[in-house]
């Protein structure tokens, strides 16, 4: 195990939220690797959908609190929108009201989808929010309750997850590629894609800069979901072929934005330079195993 960051602003003590996701996996190891103490919860033990479980969490003691949870399930958003806005609305009001009592700083994610897609270049972090589906809206519903209860904390929207473990376009891409002569994959949404292991990196950087308020955090460079699909298969060594396609093709509950790139810059600016996403790509693609 490595030492503790050698800054005196690093955690003591972390409360991570939702420690089986891709996110929350990745803060588990960061946080392993700089033996900083910590805690973490899963379902069912911490449920957004089950207020009691939030209610039964001792918060006290933690300095940083994690949410790593969240209703990702974007197109069965569409179908029970309620549900998505109690997980990713209602709970995360009281998660940081529970943070603000306890003294706590809480670390929360949101995402790309409350753009409308619409924006000419890179989003900048005060574009007004426009979701298209119904998990955009119940991120921004997140957004706005934390601002609401002014607790101490850092919103990071982030876009395109994917890690070695869990389920992810990568993984997915990797695993069709050893049984598929021909993948069609979509060319007109265009985002960067992200490490979580990376996104844990940049957001504890973050947190002990004393950054607070929202940001941005993803890899660096962009592409389209055709182009990320063609690396993966390149780097997994398959003579699958990649072919572009257009959304309307593939129709699907929830609409998606045409533009997720999120401008990094002042993130940039705050923690240097962000790692190129084919980069990062390369090293999951290394690790990773495909079930
Ligand atoms: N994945 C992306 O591309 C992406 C893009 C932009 C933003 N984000 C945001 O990034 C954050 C981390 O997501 P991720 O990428 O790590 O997604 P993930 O791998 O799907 O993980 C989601 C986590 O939330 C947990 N969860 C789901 N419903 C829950 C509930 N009702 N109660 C408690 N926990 C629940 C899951 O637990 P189980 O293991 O029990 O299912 C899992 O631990 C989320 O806020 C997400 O909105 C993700």
């Amino acid at each position: 195990m490595s030492p503790a960051p050698a800054d005196n602003r690093a955690p003591k003590r972390v409360l991570v939220l939702g420690a089986t996701g891709m996110v929350g996996r990745a803060w588990r190891g960061l946080l392993i690797s700089h033996g900083i103490e910590h805690r973490a919860l899963a379902r069912p033990e911490f449920d957004l959908l089950n207020p009691e479980t939030i209610e039964a969490i001792d918060f006290d003691g933690f300095d940083l609190v994690v949410n790593a949870a969240a209703w990702t399930d974007v197109d069965g958003a569409e179908a029970d929108p309620e549900g998505a806005s109690q997980a990713n609305g209602a709970s995360v009001r009281r998660i940081a009201e529970r943070c603000d009592d306890a003294g706590a700083t809480l670390v929360h994610y949101s995402t790309d989808y409350i753009f409308d897609g619409t924006h000419n270049g890179p989003i900048p972090v005060d574009l007004d929010p426009d979701p298209i589906n119904a998990y955009g809206k119940s991120k921004l519903d997140g957004e706005r309750a934390i601002a609401a209860t002014g607790c101490d904390s850092i919103v990071i929207r982030t876009s395109w997850v994917y890690a070695p473990w869990g389920k992810n376009f990568v993984r997915t891409i990797a695993k069709l590629a050893g049984e598929r002569e021909t993948l069609r994959v979509v060319s007109d949404q265009t985002g960067r894609p992200t490490s979580a292991e990376h996104l844990a990196r940049s957001s504890l950087a973050l947190a002990m800069t004393g950054a607070r308020g929202v940001w941005h955090a993803t890899d660096s460079g962009a592409c389209s979901w055709f182009e990320f699909a063609r690396e993966i298969v390149s780097l997994v060594g398959s003579a699958c072929a990649v072919e572009p396609c257009t959304s309307e093709e593939f129709p699907r509950p929830a609409k998606r934005p045409t533009n997720s790139v999120l401008d990094i810059a002042p993130t940039e600016t705050l923690l240097g330079p962000l790692t190129p996403w084919q980069l990062a790509l390369a090293d999951v693609v290394r690790r990773m195993t495909i079930d």
